[in-house]
């Protein structure tokens, strides 16, 4: 059963009627960055208890259920040792499905929480096999989806299963709804900005804001492809490949703002450590055949920041720049900006957030 809007709202774990040793499968947004074998960053982890809370304090068996990375083969277990320390009474199962899980289901205590590995290990869930969601089922009475960052995604775990099972919002995502529907909702002058990659995923939403926010940046990665479609040789930078005309449509919209500075560095040089002092900054037309753009340049930060410095509303998703290889420079920028500033602000992402918790300016 889908999740479904009653008419009083969104149904929410607030509306399952029992608990008490019942199983309940909550797909969880565990993805957090890994470094040297452990979470770089728990704040994802924090802003699962209340929904884990609530269900432990009932009395429910708990299996959690959560990709972490990108390629299908990372493992959870950093994070259920993570996740334990946060919340008492945490497990980890090394399989996702099948009789394993099953045994190391029905062996818990009621208020217990279970961690399933790695669910895209499977080809299934990214496939939106129904067996493999029928497997998954198959471990719980209730669904609960507590992952907004994949509720764009056809996958078994946020499809699959709520065909299978009664299933209910967890708090955080009936929390994230809400907040989206208010960003929605923008107090003028509204800024938008949008980083990170994966252009297909976020083209729907750069379109929708388009619609209602009076800005609507574009970073990161994502910048990359509308330089390209601008016209602009941007060397070796990463792009998505995605049609040139889907991107030149959006920038028709005069609301769409791009960088007009860049940094770059060549890529013998952007995984050294000293590849940020030996980065230059260049307009975008400038970009050499042999170079990669990795941040936005400070021309465009300040516009940034100035545009952050008079809006009421500020919705952010995506580093601006590439965080992991230390171009930090415009996020941070960004990050001082919004904290200096009196908008109402609705940041979002797994990376965006790691980067302003180091920071500090995270309320
Ligand atoms: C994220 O951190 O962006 C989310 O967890 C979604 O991850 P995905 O893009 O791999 O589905």
């Amino acid at each position: 059963m889908p999740i479904t809007n009653t008419s009083k709202g969104m149904r929410t774990v607030h509306d399952i009627p029992v608990l008490r040793d019942i199983p309940v499968l909550v797909r969880a947004a565990l993805n957090v960055p890994i470094e040297h074998g452990g979470v770089a960053n728990d704040y994802r982890l924090r802003r699962a208890l209340p929904t884990l809370q609530y269900l432990s304090e009932r009395g429910a068996r708990i299996v959690l259920v959560s990709h972490i990375g990108d390629k299908g083969t990372e493992t959870l277990k950093p994070v259920a040792d993570a996740l334990s320390r946060l919340i008492p009474n945490v497990s980890f199962c090394e399989t996702t499905i099948g009789e394993a899980a099953r045994q190391a289901v029905r062996a818990l205590h009621p208020g217990h929480i279970l961690v399933l590995e790695n669910v895209r290990r499977d080809r299934g869930e990214t496939e939106n096999d129904p067996l493999f969601a029928k497997e998954l089922a198959l471990l719980a009475d209730v669904f609960v989806q507590d992952s907004f960052d994949t509720c764009h995604r056809m996958h078994a775990s946020v499809v699959g299963v709520p065909k299978l099972l009664p299933s209910y919002a967890g708090i955080l995502l009936a929390e994230e709804v809400q907040e989206l529907a208010k960003a929605m909702r923008p107090g003028h002058p509204a800024l938008a900005v949008i980083g990170g990659a994966k252009f297909s995923t976020k083209e729907p939403v750069l379109k929708s804001l388009l619609k209602v926010y009076d800005h609507v940046f574009v970073g990161g990665a994502l910048a990359n492809d509308f330089l390209k479609a601008s016209g602009h040789d941007v060397g070796v930078s990463l792009v998505s490949g995605a049609p040139a005309d889907d991107i030149r449509t959006l920038l028709e919209n005069e609301k769409l703002v791009v960088p007009t500075d860049v940094v770059v560095t060549t890529p013998e040089e952007s995984g050294t450590p000293d590849a940020r002092t030996r980065a230059r900054v260049t307009e975008p037309r400038a970009v050499g055949k042999n170079e990669s753009i990795l941040d936005v340049g400070p021309t465009t930060s300040a516009l940034l920041a100035e545009l952050a410095r008079t809006s009421k509303t500020i919705l952010w998703n995506g580093p601006l720049g590439n965080y992991e290889h230390g171009f930090t420079d415009a996020t941070d920028a960004l990050a001082r900006a919004i904290g200096a500033s009196n908008a109402h602000s609705v940041i979002g992402g797994g990376d965006t957030i790691a980067a302003i918790e180091k920071l500090g300016t995270l309320s």
